[in-house]
């Protein structure tokens, strides 16, 4: 029986090519794999796996397979799965429900899916902005009848989202329920998922330990970052092949991923502002030498924009409407609400290609909006290149490990890989880029105070 859902299997060939290149580039997961694949501490876990289905992805997947897992998988956004890489997953017999393109309602039937192995429930969630733990969580919050947000949804996105925890209720009552008591835990990818983890905690709604990937050091200072750096200017590249040197570019947010955006731009030659609401984040935009704006400033004079906060109604249709003709504009944070898409529903939309759109408005200026609002690295290129989410995913399979063998240790809260695990993880990447080390001596050793195998820095220190 095929137990999936790609766009078209004949691709596999395709992707497992890239995949073998992909592995070339990714020390970190295949150094795991050399580490654990014979004593597979991951055996017994039946992972339910939420994380764009990309080259990389796959690599991460194999890896979980290789460490014993059992692994069921979808797309975490509806347009950043590489149906090439969803395609060589499946041909290898790992359950996969991944189509670049695919509709909400298919998002959430793919989301649902990835609970159903043939042993049972899944006792693991991978996850990555947080969906994959919503539904369990909002689907038993229902069923145990604390929450009436069903009768309300708003957003096309809501809809969608209770539709299926309805459609799921019918046909297996109790079953949200059921599913959320055999969770052992969540490692939770990105800075989005992680915030609401932390509200869960806080509200004492956490049903299982938690590991935050996205604080290990090695995760967002370097993903958010450096992935950005090459991935957003890739992403707008692809949708529009505008000429970047001399444009006025806006970037939104001057945290991780906004220091990664607004060096990307930079990088192509735009002229680079930024716009925060933070003043530690905003200071440092101004001595990395950005000016630092408010969009109403800026919004009528620059010609590409992006927003990389995880705040929702960051560019409003007022915005939009001041901007000047062929402007740009697009998102890499995680959700799609940080500029007001839904707004600009009943103006005049063509299409260029898929996830590039040409949206007229009432001015007759013309605006060109990459992936409805969703994340464009990831919708209109192929998100960050092999060797930095390498790094990401290593800290991924540790926290699996961690909470599979260990989670009974762990109570209900939200944890971060220790600083051991972190340094572990850079170290296995110097190789391939011809890092070469320094040794302390005794000497420094006894003078610092750090021990001579790590961790050389505090947990407070901030790199
Ligand atoms: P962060 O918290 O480090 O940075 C966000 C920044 O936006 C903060 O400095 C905050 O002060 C600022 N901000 C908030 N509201 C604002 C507003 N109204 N105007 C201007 N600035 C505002 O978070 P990080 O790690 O940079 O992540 C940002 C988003 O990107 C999250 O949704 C995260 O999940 C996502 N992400 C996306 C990736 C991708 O490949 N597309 C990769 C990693 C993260």
């Amino acid at each position: 029986m095929t137990d999936h859902i790609v766009k078209d299997i004949s691709l596999s060939e395709y992707g497992r090519k890239e995949i073998a290149i992909a592995e070339t580039e990714m020390p970190g997961l295949m150094a795991l794999r050399a580490e654990y694949g014979e004593s597979e501490p991951l055996a017994g876990a039946r992972i339910a796996g939420s994380l764009h289905m990309t080259i990389q992805t796959a690599v991460l997947i194999e890896t979980l397979v290789e460490l014993g897992a059992d692994v069921r998988w979808a797309s975490c956004n509806i347009f950043s799965t590489q149906d090439h890489a969803a395609a060589a997953i499946a041909a290898g017999g790992t359950p996969v429900f991944a189509v670049k393109g695919e509709s909400l309602e298919e998002y959430w039937d793919y989301a649902d899916r990835i609970f159903h192995f043939e042993e049972g429930g899944a006792n693991m969630i991978l996850d990555d902005g947080g969906d994959a733990t919503m539904y369990i969580l909002l689907g038993a919050q229902v069923e145990e009848g604390q929450t009436s947000l069903l009768d309300n949804p708003g957003s096309e996105e809501e809809v969608a989202f209770f539709a299926q925890i309805r459609k799921r209720m019918k046909e297996s009552p109790g079953w949200f329920v059921k599913q959320r008591a055999m969770i052992k835990g969540v490692s939770e990818e990105t800075t989005t998922g992680v915030h609401r983890l932390y509200k869960l905690m806080e509200n004492g709604q956490l049903p299982f330990p938690a590991i935050n990937v996205n604080d290990s050091v090695t995760k967002s200072k370097f993903d958010n970052k450096y992935g950005c750096k090459e991935s957003l200017v890739d992403g707008i590249r692809r949708a529009t092949d505008t000429m970047m040197a001399g444009k006025t570019a806006v970037v939104c947010g001057y945290g991780d991923v906004g220091k990664g955006s607004a060096a990307s731009l930079r990088g192509a030659g735009a002229r680079v502002k930024v716009t925060e609401i933070d003043p530690i984040c905003a200071l440092q935009a101004a001595m990395d030498g950005f000016e630092v704006v408010t969009l109403e400033d800026a919004v009528k004079t620059a010609d590409i924009f992006v927003t990389t906060t995880g705040n929702k109604d960051v560019i409003r249709i007022e915005h939009m409407r001041e901007m000047k003709d062929m402007a740009i504009v697009g998102n890499i944070g995680h959700f799609d609400n940080e500029i007001q898409v839904a707004a600009l529903k009943n103006h005049k939309w063509t299409k260029i290609k898929d996830q590039v759109d040409m949206i007229e408005m009432p001015s007759g200026a013309r605006l060109i909006l990459l992936s409805e609002g969703r994340l464009l690295n990831l919708g209109n290129a192929t998100g960050h290149p092999s060797f930095v989410m390498s790094a990401s995913f290593t800290n991924q399979v540790l926290a699996q490990i961690e909470l599979w063998t260990r989670g009974e240790d762990y109570p209900n809260e939200v944890f971060i890989l220790p600083k051991h695990l972190d340094e572990k993880v850079a170290r296995l990447h110097l190789d391939r880029i011809g890092v070469k080390l320094t040794t302390m001596s005794p000497d420094q050793v006894e003078y610092l105070g750090v021990p001579a195998e790590g961790p050389y820095k505090p947990d407070h220190y901030r790199y």
